[in-house]
């Protein structure tokens, strides 16, 4: 059953992670500071208390179960309902300007060089008003792309609330410069090739667990500036298994799960951190034989060297473009029982993951 469930697991998505660092005795961490202050989580954990705007009563409910194992299900699956402006979150160049929302500028159009950048070694920042000090002193702040689905999530889906941009716009004989200079950009390659976006945009008709409908209508406008409010604010509700996402320890485990282990519980030196000095390498992205699953014998064939950490699989499922087909695909490639006992006998593989590019 175990392994069924890892087979399950790494193919629900064609992009999807899942960390095998799962200590024995299960009692949450929820750390800030990983790797000696290298890394620090600035994101807060999505609660029920955290403020939202405007309300005096916090965000509330914002996640239920809608598939549980104790009801027969193969796994425990929640579903969130909140506002794309919920606790740590970018705001998209929409959010504000109006020329930009008609012109489609959603967050997957923001410059990941500029999010991620980590060339600056020191930042001492002093403000002349207050003469208080902020520093920010040796640190990389890391965006966590991944792990941040609320970010993602405003992107835009083929729906009124955020018009698509005609990819190849010929903008026609009215189109002036300003029109010219208002084209989303959607670059997945950043950098020289440093930052890759593997995240998938998040579109109505991505595929969703068993449904021949895709994820279908998951994002509204509910305030709007033409109706007198101060911005515009999107809400959104989709299984929290959408798109590219990271798998709690408590989605197949039940005492993980019991034990409050939820994606805030994930080691971010795992999932961020770079290789040190005197490891050979820290992560890689390995090509999978196309006519098989991940099996034991796949895994031995591949040859993964010892100091690895983090492995991005490129399957079958990328060749065929599962992400890019609505109807749930049911035969997509993963890890059999076998391939996922060899792994964790073998290797020092921590978390595994789809390496898709959209
Ligand atoms: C499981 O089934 C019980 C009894 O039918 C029901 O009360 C409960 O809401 C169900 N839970 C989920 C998550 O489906
Ligand atoms: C706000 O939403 C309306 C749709 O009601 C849209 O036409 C307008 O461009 C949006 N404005 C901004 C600033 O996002
Ligand atoms: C704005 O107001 C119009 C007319 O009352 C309504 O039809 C529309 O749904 C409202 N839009 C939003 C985003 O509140
Ligand atoms: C599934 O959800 C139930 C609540 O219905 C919970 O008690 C159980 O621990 C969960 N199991 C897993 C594997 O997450
Ligand atoms: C992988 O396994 C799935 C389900 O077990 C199956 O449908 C699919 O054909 C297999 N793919 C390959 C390439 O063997």
């Amino acid at each position: 059953m175990r392994g069924v469930q890892l087979l399950f697991l790494l193919q629900l998505c064609t992009s999807c992670v899942l960390t095998l660092a799962v200590p024995r005795v299960p009692v949450p961490k929820r750390r800030e500071v990983y790797g000696n202050g290298r890394i620090f989580d600035i994101t807060h954990r999505v609660n029920a208390k955290m403020p939202t705007w405007g309300s005096r009563d916090g965000l509330g409910q914002f996640v239920w179960l809608v598939a549980s194992m104790k009801n027969g299900s193969l796994v425990n699956a929640s579903e969130m309902k909140l506002s794309a402006h919920t606790g740590t979150h970018i705001d998209a160049p929409s959010h504000n300007y109006e020329e930009y929302y008609e012109a489609g500028f959603d967050i997957d159009t923001l410059d990941l060089e500029v999010l991620n950048d980590n060339t600056q070694r020191i930042l001492r920042l002093q403000s002349k008003i207050t003469k208080s000090k902020t520093m920010i002193q040796r640190h990389y702040f890391l965006l966590l792309l991944l792990f941040t689905l609320l970010h993602s999530i405003t992107a835009s889906s083929s729906n009124a609330a955020y018009p698509t941009v005609d990819d190849d716009c010929s903008c026609g004989a009215s189109s002036t410069d300003d029109d010219l200079l208002l084209f989303p950009e959607r670059n997945e390659v950043y950098g020289n090739g440093r930052i890759i976006d593997i995240s998938h945009r998040y579109v109505s008709d991505m595929p969703s667990w068993n449904s021949e409908e895709g994820i279908g209508m998951f994002i509204r406008l509910f305030e709007s500036l033409k109706n007198g409010s101060i911005a515009n604010f999107s809400g959104f509700k989709l299984s929290v298994h959408s798109g590219t996402h990271v798998d709690a320890p408590g989605h197949v485990y039940d005492h993980y799960y019991d034990a409050g282990f939820d994606v805030d519980t994930l080691d971010l030196e795992v999932l961020n951190g770079n290789k040190l000095r005197t490891q050979c390498c820290w992560s890689s992205t390995v090509i999978v034989p196309r006519e098989s699953n991940i099996t034991a014998e796949v895994m031995k064939s591949l040859e993964i060297p010892k100091g690895v950490r983090r492995v991005l699989f490129r399957t079958l499922n990328t060749d065929r473009k599962l992400m890019f087909k609505k109807e749930f695909d049911t035969s997509y490639v993963g890890f059999l029982e076998d391939g996922a006992k060899w792994l964790v006998e073998n290797t020092d593989i921590k978390f595994v993951g789809e390496f898709s590019t959209p």
